[in-house]
C-alpha cells in the first residue's frame, strides 16, 4: 500500500499548528498538504494567506474534502467534539491533545473500531520523542516492567533553573511565563496533571491498561521551595517530576509525582525543557529516549510523522490492550490490575503537622524541624494520597524517594 495523497483539514494554528505548517513545508517526499485551517479568533493576525482560514468547523467537517483531520487546539472538550465528528464521518485523525485523549479514551477507542478509522497521537506524550509507536510496535512482545519519565517540559525547566541558579519557585515560574515556557495558568503543568495524562496514554500502549485520569494520583511542584532543592542537592540528588507506570508482581502502579533522582539515573542529566522516557523490559533491559518534550517544531515533527504513517494506512494495533481485553472484556476492569495499597517512601515538607492528618503514615525515618522549614521522610500508604488529591489549598510538597 502506501504513498496515499493526503489532504489535511487542520484545527488550530497556534504553537503546534504553525510548527506543523513549517515542518511540512520542509519535508521532502510526503504527499500531504494543508488545505484548510479552522481557528477561533477572527481578529488575530496570521502569518499565512487568509484564504486558508475558516472560523466554522463545518467548513472542514462537512465538506468531505479532507482525508485526514489534524486536531491541534487548546480546548479538550471542543477538541473531543471535533475528533468524534471526524471519526464518525470515517476520516482518520491525528491529535496531540493528551488531556482530551486521556479523559475520553474509552469512547475514542470504541469510535476507532466502530468506524474503522485511525486515531494516532505521537505528539501527545514526550513531544518529539517517538515513544507511543515504539511501545506499540517495537516493544509489542517485550515483557515490559516499567515506563517512566520526565514528561513535562515546564516542570523540568523550572526545577533545573531553581537548582542551577539557586532561585525560588515563584521567581522562576514568573520568568518561565515571560519566556513562553509556562502558561499564564500553569496549574495543569506544575501540579502534575499534564504528566498524568501522558502517563495514562503510555500505560495503555505499554501495558494495555486504561485508567480514568482520576484513578491516577498526581501531585507536582506547585508547592516546592528552594529548601527542597537544597535537601536534594546536599545528598547529590535532583528533584525530577516523573510519570511512573510499573509492574510490581502481577499488579501495576501508576502515578505522577516529583522524585529524588540520583546520578546513576539517566534522568538526572535531563535538564531544562528536555523530556526523557525510560523503558525497562525483561530482555531489552533499560533504554532511555531523550528529546525536546514540547515546542512548535519538535511537536510539529511528531505530528508530521503521524501524518506520514497515515500514508501507509497505519493504525495503532492496541496489541497489549486487546490481549488484556481477552482476560477482562470490559475496558474499565483494567483498574482491577492496579495496586493502590502499598507503602511509598516520601519526603514531605509541611508547615503545620496537622497538614499530615490526611495521610496514613506507616513509619517515619527522618524528621526535621526548624523555624523556617519542617519535613519528614516516611513510608506512607499510597492510597491515602488520594485524600489530598487535586486540592489547590493543600500546601504540602511531596517527593518520592
Ligand atoms: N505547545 C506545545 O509544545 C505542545 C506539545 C505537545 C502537545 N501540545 C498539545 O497540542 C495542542 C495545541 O497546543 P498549542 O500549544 O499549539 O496551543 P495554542 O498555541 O494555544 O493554539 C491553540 C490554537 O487552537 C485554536 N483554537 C482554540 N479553540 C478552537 C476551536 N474551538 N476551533 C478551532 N480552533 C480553535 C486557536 O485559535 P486562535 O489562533 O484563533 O486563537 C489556536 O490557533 C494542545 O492540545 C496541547 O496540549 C502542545
Amino acid at each position: 500500500m502506501g504513498n496515499k495523497d493526503i489532504s489535511i483539514g487542520l484545527f488550530g494554528f497556534g504553537c503546534v499548528g504553525q510548527g506543523l505548517y513549517d515542518v511540512l513545508n520542509h519535508s521532502e517526499g510526503l504527499k500531504a498538504n494543508i488545505d484548510r485551517i479552522c481557528v477561533k479568533d477572527k481578529n488575530k493576525k496570521r502569518k499565512i494567506d487568509a484564504s486558508y482560514f475558516t472560523y466554522d468547523k463545518n467548513d472542514i467537517l462537512k465538506t468531505g474534502k479532507h482525508n485526514v483531520i489534524v486536531e491541534l487546539i487548546d480546548n479538550a472538550n471542543e477538541a473531543f467534539d471535533i475528533v468524534r465528528e471526524a471519526m464518525n464521518n470515517g476520516v482518520n485523525v491525528v491529535s496531540a491533545n493528551k488531556k482530551m485523549l486521556a479523559e475520553n479514551f474509552k469512547e475514542l477507542y470504541d469510535l476507532q473500531l466502530k468506524n474503522n478509522v485511525a486515531l494516532i497521537y505521537e505528539g501527545s506524550a514526550g513531544g518529539s520523542i517517538p515513544i507511543i509507536r515504539n511501545l506499540e510496535e517495537y516493544y509489542d512482545n517485550e515483557l515490559l516492567s516499567s515506563v517512566k519519565g520526565i514528561l513535562n517540559g515546564t516542570c523540568n525547566y523550572i526545577l533545573t533553573r531553581m537548582e542551577l541558579e539557586n532561585k525560588d519557585y515563584t521567581d522562576v515560574l514568573k520568568d518561565a511565563q515571560l519566556n513562553g515556557f509556562a502558561e499564564s495558568d500553569p496549574w495543569l503543568d506544575v501540579a502534575g496533571f499534564d504528566t498524568k495524562f501522558k502517563t495514562s496514554l503510555l500505560t495503555i500502549h505499554a501495558f494495555g491498561i486504561v485508567l480514568a485520569p482520576d484513578d491516577i494520583f498526581n501531585t507536582g511542584i506547585q508547592n516546592i521551595s528552594y529548601d527542597d532543592i537544597l535537601y536534594a542537592k546536599q545528598r547529590g540528588l535532583r528533584v525530577k517530576m516523573l510519570g511512573v507506570s510499573q509492574k510490581v508482581g502481577d499488579k501495576y502502579r501508576v502515578y505522577a509525582l516529583p522524585h529524588l533522582v540520583g546520578k546513576e539515573s539517566e534522568l538526572y542529566n535531563v535538564l531544562y525543557e528536555y523530556n526523557a522516557v525510560e523503558v525497562e523490559g525483561a530482555f531489552s533491559c533499560k533504554q532511555t529516549l531523550v528529546g525536546k518534550g514540547a515546542g512548535s517544531h519538535p511537536t510539529g515533527s511528531a505530528v508530521l510523522s503521524d501524518i506520514s504513517a497515515l500514508t501507509y494506512d497505519y493504525k495503532y494495533g492496541y496489541k497489549k490492550l486487546k490481549k488484556a481485553l481477552t482476560i477482562n472484556p470490559n475496558i474499565e476492569d483494567g483498574i482491577k490490575q492496579v495496586e493502590f495499597d502499598f507503602p511509598i517512601k516520601l519526603y514531605i515538607r509541611f508547615q503545620d503537622k496537622s497538614q499530615l492528618n490526611d495521610l496514613e503514615i506507616l513509619n517515619i525515618e527522618e524528621e526535621y524541624k526548624s523555624a523556617s522549614t519542617n519535613f519528614i521522610v516516611a513510608n506512607v500508604n499510597f492510597n491515602s494520597l488520594f485524600n489530598i488529591y487535586n486540592k489547590r489549598d493543600n500546601k504540602l510538597f511531596i517527593c518520592a524517594i
